[in-house]
């Protein structure tokens, strides 16, 4: 009798237990559509205040873009996350006319030529540069793609003689440094054709030096920390797009990279914190009766797989 009992009540307790998981499971599931279907659906209808825009209508959704902006930001910086871009940017036409196969190999071809003849050069004249020249050359860098458009780069251009030599001290007391214990006898071996050292005449010689800082971080009008994701890769492209405009533009450069220098320059030129010293470029015409180690450039078959 008394196990009889035992057991219904067992029972019970069971189909109880079955009861409450199954609407735990219920309850979650609805909850769970309820959340996708706001989400989906926002209490502001967006199709009553943000047309798709044409190309056409471009001047009217302007007006309509800032006012969904200032909603939405209000409502982001209630939640503390605003994008360092506007929210609603506008999307406009591709300026792109399609190349026919034969100008697109014939194009390719010409730039791979000029390119070819790209030189680093280590004597320069101090024959003048038109500074119209290095700030289309900077502009043509700044066309750079970068990590989510932070365009993290700054470009210094130094053309002041005293700048010039203060630089040139703080890189040669450094570089003799790195020569004769940093860098060590295999670094400073395979060197040796290069014929380089701690002497770096071209600091003071080019007409321009440019030295190119990456900013870590930057802050944007309303004080916020704004990130500045692959700095690294983003100025390293700009640096590519630099050394081809120099090229284009009839004029060498050296591409260095002084160790150790970046804080002790980066003081001398006041630039802050957030930036740090990459790359450093003195631009100008080649001295005369210069000359360029005869190296050889790995071919396409080295260089390229295909899969
Ligand atoms: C990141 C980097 C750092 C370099 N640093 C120096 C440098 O400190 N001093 C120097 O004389 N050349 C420097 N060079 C230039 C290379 O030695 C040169 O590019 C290489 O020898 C190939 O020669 P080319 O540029 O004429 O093709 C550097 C190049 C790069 C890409």
């Amino acid at each position: 009798m008394c196990y009889s009992v035992y057991i219904d009540i067992c029972k019970g307790y069971l189909l109880y237990a079955v009861v409450v998981y199954f609407a735990v499971k219920v309850f979650y599931f609805l909850s769970i559509c309820t959340k996708n279907w706001f989400e989906r659906n926002p209490t502001r209808n967006v199709n009553d205040n943000f047309k798709t825009p044409t190309v056409n209508s471009f001047a009217d959704t302007k007006q309509i873009d800032s006012e969904v902006d200032k909603e939405e930001n209000e409502e982001n910086e209630e939640n503390g996350c605003l994008p360092a871009l506007p929210q609603h940017l506008q999307h406009i036409p591709l300026e792109y006319r399609r190349m026919s196969h034969n100008d697109m190999v014939d194009a390719s071809l010409k730039f791979y030529q000029i390119m070819n003849q790209r030189r680093t050069v280590r004597h320069f004249s101090c024959d003048p540069v038109p500074i119209e020249v290095i700030q289309n050359i900077i502009r043509t860098a700044g066309t750079a793609p970068s990590g989510a458009h932070t365009e993290p780069w700054i470009f210094a251009v130094v053309e002041s003689l005293d700048v010039k030599q203060k630089i040139r001290t703080i890189i040669e007391e450094e570089e003799e440094i790195n020569y004769k214990k940093r860098m060590g006898k295999i670094w400073t071996t395979d060197l040796k054709p290069l014929r380089t050292n701690w002497v770096k005449e071209y600091l003071t010689e080019a007409p321009y030096l440019i030295l190119v800082f990456k900013q870590l971080y930057s802050f944007r009008e309303d004080g916020i920390k704004k990130l500045h994701y692959y700095n690294e890769q983003s100025v390293s492209i700009a640096v590519g797009i630099l050394l081809t405009a120099i090229h284009h533009a009839g004029l060498v450069s050296l591409t260095s990279t002084p160790l150790n220098c970046g804080p002790a320059i980066r003081k001398l030129l006041d630039r802050p914190l957030s930036e740090k010293l990459t790359i450093l470029l003195p631009v100008g015409y080649p001295a005369e009766g210069c000359t360029v180690p005869d190296l050889k450039r790995k071919d396409l078959e080295h260089i390229m797989v295909k899969y």
